[in-house]
């Protein structure tokens, strides 16, 4: 019999979409989570209130008290999955307030909350993102051993090309691009840089966003290492702030695609035969501490299959939205975890999810 162009059969990194049947997933952990040293890059994506407390905190550990309210969220979210019948995986505490360096530069690291961001699953392919940020230089070391483990199993493993994080790679004397002008990304075309979380995937077609984090050469890039079967679209969104498109442009199932109400202001030619569906209004309070994003981390949702999707515990306009859209709402409580920087989304990268490649546009 002749293989297949992808002979995934036997390894244990397959995952071609957001919504396939969730077998196995990595879920992060807070542990150790310190606001990085501040510079132009970290500060790019945030709101100016933002920028003040990382810049003030620079360096120190989040809140005892609110890493700890998280952890317990990520224990519930951990039950979850597994009582939907997946296999979950941790990355390794690490204490992130220890400096490294490279020529040229040093710094302390951040968290291993979000593998989101760093792994990027197509196929049996798990690739490590060359990250921009310097604080996040080492963040595939909280998932070695289970990389080993899944190259051991079959997977084809890689990683971009190892990034110097130059300060060639900065734009000097960066500021916000003024109101209604085009997007200004902090990073230059130096070297190749992207996070995972700026893919979006939907089996041959995969979408990203140009970002603070990703540039043209990360997304060249991943475009050639994943090679013919799949077509890797670029798309504009209008985010003043962007970095990581799991809160702007979120496909759940086959022909059923989120997106937020105003950052999506023409949905992409592929989702012409889809219905578009926008987010509903977040309710996380104003007092309530986002470090790094919008509140329309309210979006960030998981799906466990077409049907089942995990959502905050408090969102009820987004468990009617699923509700609405024959989806069954699995609530799990986060607002805590919500703080660090993402949701349900960004704190997984589910490894495996049973299905094949395909088209669905
Ligand atoms: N930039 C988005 C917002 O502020 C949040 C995206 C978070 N995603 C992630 N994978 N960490 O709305």
């Amino acid at each position: 019999m002749a293989a297949e162009p992808e002979d995934t059969i036997g390894s244990p990194v397959r995952s071609y979409n957001e919504w396939d049947p969730l077998e196995e997933v990595i879920v992060g952990a807070v542990d150790g989570a310190h606001f990085p040293p501040y510079d132009a890059v970290t500060a790019a994506p945030l709101s100016p209130a933002q920028r003040a407390v990382f810049k003030e905190r620079a360096g120190r550990p989040f809140p005892a008290d609110e890493v700890a309210a998280a952890r317990d969220e990520l224990d519930q979210l951990v039950d979850i999955l597994k009582n939907q019948g997946a296999r979950v995986r941790r990355p390794e505490p690490r204490d992130h307030g220890r400096s490294y360096g490279a020529p040229g530069w040093s710094s302390t690291g951040l968290y291993d909350a979000m593998p989101r961001d760093l792994l990027l699953v197509v196929g049996d392919r798990i690739i490590e993102a060359p990250m921009a940020w310097r604080s996040r230089y080492f963040a595939s070391s909280a998932y070695r051993s289970l990389l080993k483990e899944y190259f051991h199993g079959g997977a084809r493993w890689s990683a971009g090309p190892r990034p110097e994080l130059a300060d060639d790679l900065y734009v000097e004397g960066w500021t916000d691009q003024p109101d209604g002008e085009p997007f200004r990304s902090v990073i230059t075309e130096f070297e190749p840089t992207f996070d995972a979380a700026d893919f979006m995937r939907c089996g041959r077609d995969i979408f990203v966003q140009r970002s603070h984090v990703t540039n043209m050469m990360g997304i060249e890039w991943v475009r050639r290492e994943i090679g013919d079967e799949y077509q890797v679209h670029v798309v504009e969104l209008a985010d003043d702030h962007p970095m990581h498109i799991d809160a702007s442009l979120m496909p759940l199932a086959p022909g059923k695609l989120l997106i937020h109400p105003d950052r999506v202001v023409e949905v992409p030619a592929q989702f012409k035969n889809w219905e578009v569906r926008r987010a509903p209004e977040p309710v996380i309070p104003d007092g309530h501490p986002l470090y790094m994003t919008s509140k329309w981390i309210n979006m960030n949702i998981l799906m466990v299959d077409e049907t089942h999707m995990v959502v905050e515990a408090q969102d009820i306009p987004m468990r009617r939205l699923a509700e609405s859209w024959g989806i069954t709402p699995i609530p799990c409580p986060f607002r805590n975890f919500n703080s660090f920087g993402g949701s349900f989304h960004c704190a997984t990268t589910d490894v495996r999810r049973r299905g094949e490649l395909r088209s669905y546009i």
